[in-house]
């Protein structure tokens, strides 16, 4: 049997269900409503309240093509390019034909976006998007309204009293406070559910005919990262200790502006403050410390290229200047656009010392959005019978070598009801699990480990790489202290260890630069690498690297 587990105590709870969705972002939580409307029986678990989720943090929008002046064919050609060449064109093709109709789903559920004076749904930019189409609300609040629409509709739903706490009613289980330790398998592999941890530090078991993940990405490898606390990869985690075949893990986009706060407004454990893309799509620039333009002669979108090319390029000009962080201009505003257009992201800002109306906003890239994770089709299909993934968690084929601005949002709630929709159809005639059998048993690192995880990571396996800073990243990781007691630092810790191994291991693989994988000892793309690269374990827990074949009707050449 492949794949390792995490061992935990005898379970001081059980339950039972058709369906148990881990995570509620807009994924797990479009994918939940669907599955509930369908009449089967669902477990939510969620590992700190219904919200706390990256899509709550989610500023710039969902893509979607709404405008006559745009096209399906243009949001494609957009995808595929800002992908370098890492796309699978049908699954993009599927996204960008389904966007409209799955930002409509969530309109008449009673999701607003924003408006012009005419009363149409207004349209952002954003970079590397050759239109407008970035539906957006309160400005800069958007994925929070997504997730405020989809909990709504789950509170609504017959059978539920009511996700903000747990309860069990009818036909949906919400469990908050209730973290994922590992999926369960059977005899013959697939998923028959899942081992929690309580807050209270006790254990519980979810058996169920299908597991689900939602659980996000994995941004909390790095110190200065735009995720919430609860993106320590738990999901890609238990994945790959079941078996699952995880993708590309190499291409972690890094968004260019987070926010650098000044020293004396630093207060420990703050979050980190993404400065939206679509501040830049309203006219704002990046500048050196003597004011010099950043993106000028870079690329012909200037300050609006995909992102990865702007954050290599901050990241070259940091480099060849010492500079420690940048600026982002947009004092052209005036304070009536910036309370009007990002009122969020101008309060964060005056929190923290900046006052964006008067002065530069002082940036640098952060750990943003994981485009690998576990391999999956469309609906969500994992290699795993059983295990489902969708939205951040789960790699299609849609993000390819770095995503095109907000277009996650809108995978994550063209997944989440589409494999909701499979489970529906499907689950009557699918092969009942068995027992869950005991994998062999995966070592516990200390949470004491965690500060060395985000130093090696954030030294090593950032922006840029290089042969010898991933092999020293590969070797803290490896030498991290075990412990035998399970708590939620340890199981942060070895979550983050093991996403970390996947991410450097493949990292070291790539001898290329490409999207948002950059090798600072082989700086040119390279057509013999068009391939994906694929892990999984063994019941050694030991990574297993390969590539695969080569990537199926790509746009790019390479
Ligand atoms: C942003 O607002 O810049 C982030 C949007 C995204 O990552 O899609």
């Amino acid at each position: 049997m492949t794949g390792t587990q995490i061992k935990t105590p005898v379970a001081s709870w059980t339950r039972s269900c058709d369906v148990v969705v881990v995570g509620t972002g807009a994924a797990g939580l479009s994918a939940a409503v669907a599955l509930q409307a369908s009449g089967l029986e669902v477990a939510v678990i969620t590992r700190a309240g219904v919200s706390d989720s990256s899509t709550d943090w989610a500023q710039g929008g969902l893509a979607a093509v709404w405008s006559p002046a745009d096209s399906t064919e243009l949001h494609l050609s957009d995808t595929l390019t800002a992908g370098a060449g890492l796309c699978d064109r049908d699954a993009v093709a599927d996204l960008v034909a389904s966007a409209p109709d799955a930002l409509r789903r969530i309109i008449g559920m009673g999701g607003h976006f924003d408006t012009d004076a005419a009363g149409e749904i207004d349209l952002h930019l954003e970079g590397g998007h050759h239109a407008r189409r970035i539906l957006h609300a309160g400005g800069d609040q958007s994925g929070h309204e997504v997730e405020r629409t989809l909990a709504d509709a789950l509170t609504a739903a017959p059978g539920s009293t009511g996700p903000r706490r747990s309860s069990k009613s009818g036909r949906l289980q919400v469990f908050t406070g209730t973290r994922l330790v590992d999926v369960l398998t059977d005899a013959a592999g697939r998923a028959c559910g899942v081992t929690v941890l309580g807050g209270g530090g006790a254990c519980g078991q979810i058996t169920a005919r299908a597991v689900l993940l939602a659980t996000g990405g994995i941004g909390q490898l790095w110190p200065t990262t735009t995720n919430p606390p609860v993106a320590t990869g738990d999901g890609l985690a238990a994945a790959t200790r079941a078996g699952a075949v995880i993708r590309d893990a190499e291409f972690m986009q890094f968004h260019p502006t987070i926010l650098v706060v000044p020293e004396r407004h630093r207060i420990p454990g703050d979050r980190g403050v993404l400065i939206s893309e679509a501040v830049r799509g309203e006219g704002a620039f990046l500048i050196d410390h003597r004011g010099r333009r950043v993106m000028a002669g870079v690329h012909p979108l200037a300050d609006l290229a995909p992102r990865d090319v702007v954050s290599a390029a901050e990241q070259a000009h940091m480099t060849a200047t010492g500079e420690d962080h940048l600026f982002l201009d947009a004092t052209a505003f005036g304070a009536q656009r910036w309370e009007t257009s990002f009122p969020s992201i101008l309060a964060m800002c005056r929190q923290r010392g900046v006052d964006p109306v008067s002065e530069p906003i002082p940036v640098r890239p952060g750990a943003h959005y994981h485009c690998g994770g576990v391999a999956a089709t469309m609906t969500g299909r994992t290699s795993v019978p059983g295990l489902w993934a969708v939205g951040e968690a789960a790699c299609t084929g849609v993000q390819g070598a770095n995503r095109l601005a907000s277009n996650s949002l809108t995978e994550a709630l063209v997944m989440g009801e589409r494999a909701a929709r499979e489970l529906a159809s499907g689950l009557g005639s699918a092969p009942r699990p068995g027992t869950a059998v005991d994998r062999s048993e995966s070592g516990l690192i200390d949470g004491s480990g965690i500060e060395a995880i985000r130093r090696a990571m954030s030294r090593h396996v950032s922006v840029m790489r290089e042969a010898s800073g991933l092999a020293e990243a590969l070797g803290v990781l490896d030498r991290l202290a075990g412990t035998d007691r399970l708590d939620d630092a340890a199981l942060s810790a070895t979550n983050l260890a093991l996403a970390g191994r996947l991410v450097a291991g493949a990292a070291a693989m790539r001898t290329e630069s490409r999207g948002c994988h950059r090798r600072s000892d082989f700086p040119e793309r390279d057509a013999a690498w068009l391939l994906h690269i694929d892990a999984r374990t063994d019941s050694r827990g030991r990574i297993i690297l390969s590539r695969t074949d080569q990537v199926r009707q790509s746009q790019e050449a390479a």
